[in-house]
């Protein structure tokens, strides 16, 4: 897939809660086409602390408006950068990079997504186009508290959404492992994004229950290209670069 490096215009600035925003960009040609599951490596202008670009996943593409959307939590630097945008400014990206989910084989596959905290973002792009295919996918979203949970009414647009959060505050509590939607429905494939420990019991639960998973990682990553080997992951074939290998794995060929 051809990648470019583009000035994207931020259009829409949401701040979802104070540690995490919503930036919606565009750009005055059509953007590329991408797949959910990839991401963009962000340039952070003016500061000289984040010389480097951070990886940040494709939350949403909105072909017909010609919009991308990135959902950011304002962790460290970078991040806090990203979350002061405001419409009008500039974002320069290098997209699409990495490869992407699976995609379902017939429209009667039934899909469990599973998210974390911001690990959600690959998901809502990724249940948009199992949607269009005419399946409907279950997302399964985990967090701390209420508060942490992320864009629950643009999930509900494209499928049942089961939430748990740890605290209780909101959906059934516990860890999403602990949902009851795992005991009552039966899944053909599961996707994931989240925290290692979250990914790692969620991958348990399937190779026990016998399905398809995929886990989308998030390492530390520099250049996203391939050529840094800051990303690498140890697999059953070797070390693997995460960004240009990945960030999407079928658990089979992760050693977890
Ligand atoms: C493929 C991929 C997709 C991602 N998608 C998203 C997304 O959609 N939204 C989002 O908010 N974040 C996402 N991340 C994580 C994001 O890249 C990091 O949070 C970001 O690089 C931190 O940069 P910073 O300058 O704000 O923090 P820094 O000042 O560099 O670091 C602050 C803290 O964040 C930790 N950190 C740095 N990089 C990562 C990382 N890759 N993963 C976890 N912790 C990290 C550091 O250890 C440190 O403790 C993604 C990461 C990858 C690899
Ligand atoms: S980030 Fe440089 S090789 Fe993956």
């Amino acid at each position: 897939m051809k990648k470019s490096c583009i000035d994207l215009r931020v259009v829409g600035v949401e701040h979802l809660n104070e540690k995490y925003v919503l930036l919606k960009l565009t750009d005055s040609t059509p953007l590329p086409a991408m797949m959910p599951g990839q991401f963009v490596e962000v340039r952070v202008d003016d500061s000289p602390q984040t010389f480097l670009r951070r990886p940040i996943s494709i939350n949403f593409f909105d072909e017909a408006r010609n919009e991308l959307w990135l959902l950011v939590a304002a962790i460290g630097e970078g991040t806090r950068r990203m979350a002061r945008l405001k419409v009008g400014d500039m974002l320069n990206c290098v997209l699409p990079l990495g490869n992407g989910f699976t995609m379902p084989a017939t429209p009667g596959e039934r899909l469990l997504l599973v998210g974390g905290g911001v690990g959600v973002a690959p998901l809502l792009y990724f249940g948009k186009k199992i949607r269009d295919l005419g399946a409907c996918p279950t997302f399964l979203l985990g967090a701390r508290s209420a508060r942490d949970l992320l864009e629950l009414d643009y999930f509900a647009k494209y499928g049942e959404v089961c939430v748990t959060t740890e605290d209780g505050s909101l959906g059934e509590k516990g860890f999403v492992t602990n949902h009851s939607v795992l005991d009552s429905r039966r899944f053909d494939r599961i996707a994931t994004c989240g925290p290692k420990p979250m990914m790692l019991a969620v991958a348990g639960y399937a190779r026990q229950s016998g399905i398809e998973c995929e886990a989308s990682l998030e390492n530390m990553m520099a250049c996203g290209l391939g050529a840094c080997l800051c990303c690498v992951e140890k697999t059953t074939e070797g070390n693997l670069c995460v960004c240009k290998e990945g960030p999407v794995f079928n658990i089979r060929r992760l050693l977890w």
